[in-house]
C-alpha cells in the first residue's frame, strides 16, 4: 500500500519524507490556506521537488469551464501533479475530458460507492473516499472503502482506491488490511505509525545493559 501525506507544510513534508516511507502527498483549499502567505503554485512546486511521486493538488473553481483551466494550470506546474476534482457532476465531466488530455484526476469529497462508481467510469485515476468524516457522524467509512474496492474489482476498473480522511493509526492498518491502494495520513499519524511503547522500553533496557559493560562499537 502507497502511504501519503496529506497536509501542504513543507517541514512535514520533508521530514517524512526524510524518513523514506512517504509515497506521495495530497493537499486540499483547507489545509492550504493553513500555509498562510504562500502562493499556491509555489507550494505545489516544492512539494514536487521534495516528493518523487505523485502530488495532489486541488482546484476551487466549481462550473466545468473553470475547473478544466484550473486543472490545466496545476497540470503544467510538474509532471507528478494529479489535479484534484470535486465530485460533482461538473467535476466528473472535467475528469472525463481532462483523462482523454492525459490530465490525471483525484475525485476527492466520495462518501458514498455509488459516487465511486461514477468517479470511475469518468475515468479518475484516484478515487478519495473521506473515511474519517464518515466515521465522525456514526456510519462506516471503512465499509465504503470494502465496498469501493469490490465495485472495482469487479469491473476492472483501473481507479486506485485512495483511504482518505485517516484520523488515527488503526485507520492505515484497516486500509492496509482491506487492500486499499493507498491512505494519505497527517504527518502526526506517519510519526504514531512508529510508536509503540514496547519498542521504547525495550531499546531504553538494551542500552542501559550495554551501558554496563563499558564497551563501544569501533
Ligand atoms: O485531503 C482529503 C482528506 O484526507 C481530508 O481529511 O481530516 O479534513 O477529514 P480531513
Amino acid at each position: 500500500m502507497e502511504i501519503f501525506i496529506d497536509t501542504a507544510n513543507i517541514d512535514e513534508i520533508r521530514k517524512a519524507n526524510d524518513w523514506g516511507v512517504i509515497d506521495g502527498v495530497t493537499t486540499n483549499p483547507s489545509l492550504v490556506a493553513k500555509e498562510k502567505g504562500k502562493d499556491f503554485k509555489t507550494i505545489v512546486k516544492e512539494i514536487c521537488e521534495i516528493v518523487h511521486g505523485d502530488v495532489s493538488a486541488e482546484v476551487v473553481a466549481t462550473d466545468y469551464e473553470g475547473m478544466l483551466h484550473e486543472a490545466r494550470v496545476l497540470a503544467k506546474v510538474h509532471k507528478n501533479v494529479v489535479v484534484k476534482i470535486p465530485l460533482t457532476p461538473d467535476g466528473l465531466k472535467a475528469v472525463k475530458a481532462l483523462a482523454k488530455e492525459g490530465v490525471r484526476a483525484n475525485v476527492t469529497l466520495c462518501f458514498s460507492a455509488n459516487q465511486a462508481l461514477l468517479a470511475a467510469k469518468a475515468g479518475a485515476y484516484i478515487i478519495s473516499p473521506f473515511v474519517g468524516r464518515l466515521d465522525d457522524i456514526g456510519q462506516d467509512g471503512v465499509q465504503l472503502v470494502e465496498e469501493i474496492l469490490q465495485i472495482y474489482d469487479n469491473y476492472e476498473f483501473k481507479t486506485k482506491v485512495l483511504f482518505a480522511s485517516v484520523r488515527h493509526p488503526d485507520h492505515v492498518k484497516q486500509a492496509a488490511l482491506i487492500g486499499a491502494d493507498i491512505a494519505t495520513c497527517p504527518f502526526k499519524v506517519i510519526e504514531q505509525l512508529y510508536r509503540h511503547p514496547m519498542s521504547d522500553s525495550g531499546l531504553k533496557q538494551f542500552l542501559d545493559d550495554w551501558a554496563k559493560l563499558g564497551q563501544q562499537i569501533k
